[in-house]
């Protein structure tokens, strides 16, 4: 369980009623975001955490959407807890409260089996290498582009919880159901987050440059997405390949840039032999590439955007994940103001 403690010192309280699954802790807005994508069954916000609890439970809730978010604290105003109801939370903790009620009401909301099957954190460790540290080397190697390609700001953050959210709304919707199964919802965020690694590689001239590149030099960005590929092929190498999170994020780091007729890169695959998430990914890159003001482009309005997505449905983006896309085009708008919010106090 993940919890973003402000001055109220729970974990002892949340670390008993937690019944073996592992606490962590997080004092701050940007602590609490980085460490979620490393995947908790829950997480517990103080309501009084600095920069405000409610604000960053919304954010944890949207950008996570299969992890109930509590908020917790003593004093409430009814505004408050309104709110909370608002943004979908699960709940909210009134302090005092003994270890056997939260107990009993993370075992409510967690669904009694789920919560009792998890294993003791000691078991996991004696098991398979920790997931969770897994997940946090890759969220490292995320981190790695973020320095070099500092023009992007948010991209990656907002590709990431743009992307998984557009795959809930296509399940929702019915639209390539059958694909979407538990194994997409879960690692698409990461994967999306990954998806362009690959520019480690590509040198800062061209990499920073301002202005249009030149073919040789596009040519030379284009080659971003083999070359990521080829690092996670050799963890996945490591991994007999049979790892569906590493899987999963190959395809969309190799297969980002593909198009629907056939005509994008590196593969030049079309229609649906692109894989799923990397579909899904290549329609959300492509907007926030326009609503994002870059070296080479200024940023574009959301009307205009819209229009390009629409106008490139069935040539550039498959055309029914850009219908679903369009459809929904108000919750991602509002999802990237709340993720800026969010962000903005951690500079
Ligand atoms: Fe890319
Ligand atoms: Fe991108």
């Amino acid at each position: 369980m993940l919890v973003a403690q402000g001055s109220l010192d729970v974990s002892g309280l949340f670390s008993q009623a937690a019944d073996g699954l592992d606490v962590v802790c997080a004092g701050t807005h940007q602590e609490a975001f980085a460490r979620v994508r490393e995947g908790f069954h829950v997480a517990l916000v103080d309501l009084r955490i600095p920069g405000g609890g409610l604000s960053l439970a919304g954010a944890l809730a949207t950008s996570q959407p299969r992890m109930p978010v509590l908020l917790y604290g003593s004093d409430p105003t009814i505004e408050e807890l309104e709110e909370a109801l608002n943004l979908g939370l699960a709940g909210f903790l009134r302090l005092p409260m003994d270890v056997k009620k939260v107990r009993d009401r993370l075992t409510r909301i967690l669904g009694r089996t789920a919560f009792k099957s998890v294993p003791a954190s000691s078991q996991l460790a004696a098991a398979e290498p920790q997931p969770r540290a897994r997940r946090a080397g890759l969220l490292a190697l995320a981190k790695l582009i973020e320095q070099r390609d500092t023009e992007t700001g948010l991209h990656v953050e907002r590709v990431a919880a743009f992307s998984e959210a557009l795959a809930f709304r296509l399940r929702d919707a019915g639209v390539y159901g059958a694909q979407i199964d538990d194994n997409l919802l879960q690692f698409i965020g990461i994967a999306a987050w990954l998806h362009d690694i690959g520019k480690v590689s590509i040198p800062d001239a061209i990499l920073r440059k301002p202005g249009r590149l030149a073919p040789d030099e596009f040519e030379l960005m284009k080659t971003h997405c083999v070359k990521g590929w080829e690092v996670i092929q050799a963890a996945t190498k490591a991994d007999d390949g049979r790892d569906p999170e590493l899987n999963l994020a190959a395809d969309v780091i190799r297969h980002h840039h593909e198009r629907w007729d056939g005509k994008g890169y590196p593969d030049g695959l079309k229609g649906e032999a692109t894989p799923l998430a990397a579909r899904i990914v290549a329609v959300i890159d492509a907007y926030d590439a326009m609503r994002s003001k870059r070296l080479y482009n200024p940023e574009r309005g959301k009307r205009e955007s819209l229009e390009e997505i629409r106008r490139c449905a069935g040539t550039h983006f498959d055309p029914r994940i850009a219908e679903v896309f369009l459809r929904h085009a108000d919750e991602f708008e509002q999802l990237g103001r709340t993720l800026e919010r969010v962000t903005a106090r951690w500079k």
